[in-house]
């Protein structure tokens, strides 16, 4: 029987009930008292279970039941548990007494005793509205007045789940968190398989695929502000067996959190994978005083069984209905002066890139890094930062004639900048070196030449508030703003902590003090999440912005790969995909791949060969009429570059009528190429449609026959061809229901 819809956000305890217990050959009568709070969404159910003990378990996470009767039995039919591990299935480990796996939570009690057992103390569950629902768990140690409240906020359509915890106290004085996991989940499968990813500048986002072995796996950063760049809190685990796109078990996973994370994945000696994540504890023992809330970010995941795509469209709808600003809405196309000029441009220069801007047809020109400081002119990544004030030499008339002299021509201005920085050679550090993150007594050192400043002290706070709002009520027209972070956090010390444990927690709690402001204030202004690549990417951070930038590297064969991978975890909409001159391949496979996402453009358009040029203008008409496909439409991967010689992305818009495949060659050895056809996926049972290639470079013909009309059985079970090729190597297919 399916859960009724009532019973669907509700938990009943199963009180008294009588069960048989096979013990050593002798069947037992047992009474036991258990509640079951299951949390569920679209196909998944999450069942904690409260033990006789009050110990609080999480039995069960995979596919729902169809007899909600039988959660119960679950734990039944595992190995049941010795003494010393009796933990292992626990919601939320602690440590310090009965459990010696590793832990969630760790914490030294006012009077220095270690120890902390969690016990169910009460829950509720709430319906937040038609489709997300919160279960919030209270569990308490017994001995000492020291609570942890569990938090699963579940999106039923979207099959996520946001799992967070707060933790407080009334002992007489501050206790000490040693480690404080926004989440403990227990899988149980036979064999897991993660997929992390590692990188550094211009090698974002390289997969891993490894099956884990019994011990702790960690992943983590210690970076501080970049967080992500050599690892980001980005997972995968399929259970049983490596997930196929469209086949397997597989777990997607992350944290929303703009700082230091860490998860343990931990295979426990009686094969279960336990994973715990949350903020790093790293230099971090968090002082709680007595009263006070120590809330922790959110670890979200969706468990598909039917692939990493479904779980990817999952994690797409999800963040365009919750998470993204604006995301079911519209975004701007763009002309970037970074590549094209570097920090050496003039106002005459820009003024002629905004005339640029107009001809290509993209919607907004957007001025890069160089424009400010003058005491120090920011001429090159040495000097400036900080003092955001136009350049006198530069632009005698500042942004708001750029702003008028944009509209003059039509299109939108928007702006780079990096607030969180400080160049040593500054203003800025002249006037208040207490605002930077440094430590007292040792030399300073420096990530491309520049220190952090300390987001910890409100009076930061202000002034990089004030950084954003300065710009935009000076200038109401600005449409744009890229948010760069350059550096990492050395020399962790904060002239304003009394505490310095807890600098890289309060200094990601000040950055999103600030962004929280600029959104009351400026709802709707796109913004782009830059840190000198993708060195800052998660969903914490992008609830303010409308898209990231996911690395400098725009070579648009490394691209495939990377927005290949990128994609399981983000919507194309939040992907920033500029052309630039990287890579070997002509302007239109650039300019392809960057359609893939949210198009600009950092060339110079003036010495564009005139049939570029002519195809660059195209192409963004081409790109208005089918970027809400990519944007709002279900992504599928058909073939994939990691193994096949063409890499096959499909975007169907949500009513199946029309799509767009990008289809690239991504093998350069002897007659590589689509061989064999290419099956589509997702298409409506019992629709017609035509196939026609789009985004043809001038003069070149196309190789499908846009007269032939095929049923969606066609497609997918034989498929289509593209014809890709050397000298054909990136073609890009609309397909279109035929009535
Ligand atoms: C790093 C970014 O990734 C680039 O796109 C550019 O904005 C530079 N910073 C500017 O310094």
């Amino acid at each position: 029987m399916m859960p009724s819809a009532i019973t669907r956000f509700f938990s009943r305890p199963i009180s008294m009930l009588l069960t048989l217990f096979l013990v050593g050959g002798a069947v037992f009568p047992v009474y036991s008292q258990k509640i079951i709070i299951p949390v569920y969404s679209k196909s998944n159910a999450l069942i904690l279970q409260v033990e006789d003990s009050k110990d609080l378990n999480m039995a069960y996470f995979g596919e729902k039941l169809s007899d909600e009767n039988e959660y119960k039995n679950i734990s039944r039919v595992y190995r049941p548990a010795e003494d010393y591990s009796s933990m292992l299935a626990s919601a939320y480990t602690a440590s310090g007494t009965r459990n010696l796996a590793e832990p969630a939570i760790s914490v030294t009690h006012a009077d220095g005793n270690n120890g902390l057992h969690l016990l169910y103390e009460s829950h509720k569950q709430e319906k937040i509205d038609e489709n997300v629902s919160l279960t919030t768990i209270v569990l308490k140690d017994p001995v000492y007045p020291f609570w942890v409240t569990l938090y699963y906020k579940a999106y039923v359509n979207e099959d996520v789940i946001e799992q967070w915890s707060s933790i407080r106290h009334k002992e007489k004085k501050s206790v000490t968190l040693g480690k404080f996991a926004s989440a403990n989940l227990l899988m149980r499968g036979s064999a897991y398989w993660l997929r992390q990813y590692h990188g550094d500048w211009a090698r974002e986002m390289q997969p891993e695929e490894s099956r884990l072995t019994h011990g702790i796996k960690v992943l983590d950063s210690k970076l501080g502000t970049r967080a992500n760049l050599f690892q980001p809190p980005l997972f995968m685990v399929s259970l049983d067996k490596p997930a196929t796109e469209d086949e397997g078990k597989v777990l997607f996973a992350s944290l929303s959190w703009t700082g230091n994370f860490r998860v343990d994945l931990e295979v426990d000696h009686q094969d279960n994978l336990r994973i715990i994540a949350g903020v790093s504890n790293f230099a971090s023992a968090y002082s709680l005083k007595p009263g006070e809330e120590f809330s922790t970010p959110a670890f979200l995941y969706t468990l598909s069984n039917s692939g990493k795509g479904l779980a990817s469209r999952n994690l797409h709808d999800w963040a365009r209905n919750y998470k993204l600003v604006d995301g079911k809405g519209t975004r701007l196309t763009l002309l970037n002066n970074w590549e094209a000029t570097y920090f050496d441009f003039n106002e005459s220069k820009l003024s002629a890139l905004l005339k640029d801007t107009k001809k290509l047809g993209v919607d907004l020109f957007l001025l890069d890094d160089g424009w400010f400081a003058n005491k120090y002119p920011r001429n090159d990544d040495h000097a400036g930062l900080g003092d955001w004030q136009e350049n006198k030499q530069k632009l005698p008339n500042g942004i708001s004639y750029l702003v008028k002299e944009a509209d003059a021509n039509g299109v939108k201005f928007g702006i780079w900048i990096e607030p969180e920085m400080v160049n040593p050679k500054s203003e800025l550090y002249e006037k208040h070196p207490d605002w930077v993150i440094r430590q007292p007594g040792r030399d300073e050192h420096y990530f491309r030449n520049q220190l952090v400043l300390d987001l910890s002290n409100p009076k930061v706070q202000d002034f990089v508030f004030g950084i954003v709002d300065g710009l935009l009520s000076k200038n109401p027209e600005l449409a744009y703003i890229k948010w760069d972070c350059n550096a990492v956090i050395y020399n962790a010390h904060s002239s304003y902590l009394q505490n310095q444990s807890h600098l890289y927690i309060e200094y990601v709690r000040g950055l999103y003090k600030v962004l929280q402001r600029i959104r009351a204030k400026y709802a709707s202004i796109p913004m782009m999440l830059c840190s000198g690549g993708g060195g800052r990417v998660d969903y914490g951070a992008l609830q303010y912005f409308t898209e990231y930038w996911p690395s400098d590297n725009t070579d648009p064969l490394e691209r495939i790969f990377m927005q290949w991978e990128y994609s399981y975890f983000f919507p194309a909409i939040a992907s920033a995909n500029h052309v630039t001159d990287w890579g070997k391949q002509p302007v239109k496979f650039r300019t392809d791949v960057a359609m893939m996402g949210k198009l600009g453009f950092d060339i110079v358009i003036s010495k564009l060969d005139p049939k570029d040029l002519t195809f660059c203008q195209q192409a963004v008409k081409t790109y208005d009429s089918v970027k809400d496909i990519i944007w709002q439409g279900d992504q599928y991967r058909l073939t994939n570059p990691l193994t096949d010689d063409v890499a096959s992305v499909f975007y169907l818009d949500k009513a199946k009528s029309a799509g767009v495949i990008f289809n690239y060659l991504v093998n350069n050895r002897y007659g590589a190429g689509s061989a064999v056809p290419i099956r589509l996926k997702g298409l409506d049972p019992s629709k017609k449609y035509r196939l026609e290639e789009i985004n043809l470079y001038p003069g070149t013909r196309s190789a499908l026959n846009p007269g032939t009309i095929y049923t969606s059985d066609f497609l997918m079970k034989i498929g289509f061809n593209p014809a890709v090729k050397s000298g054909r190597n990136s073609v890009v297919v609309k397909i279109t229901e035929v009535r």
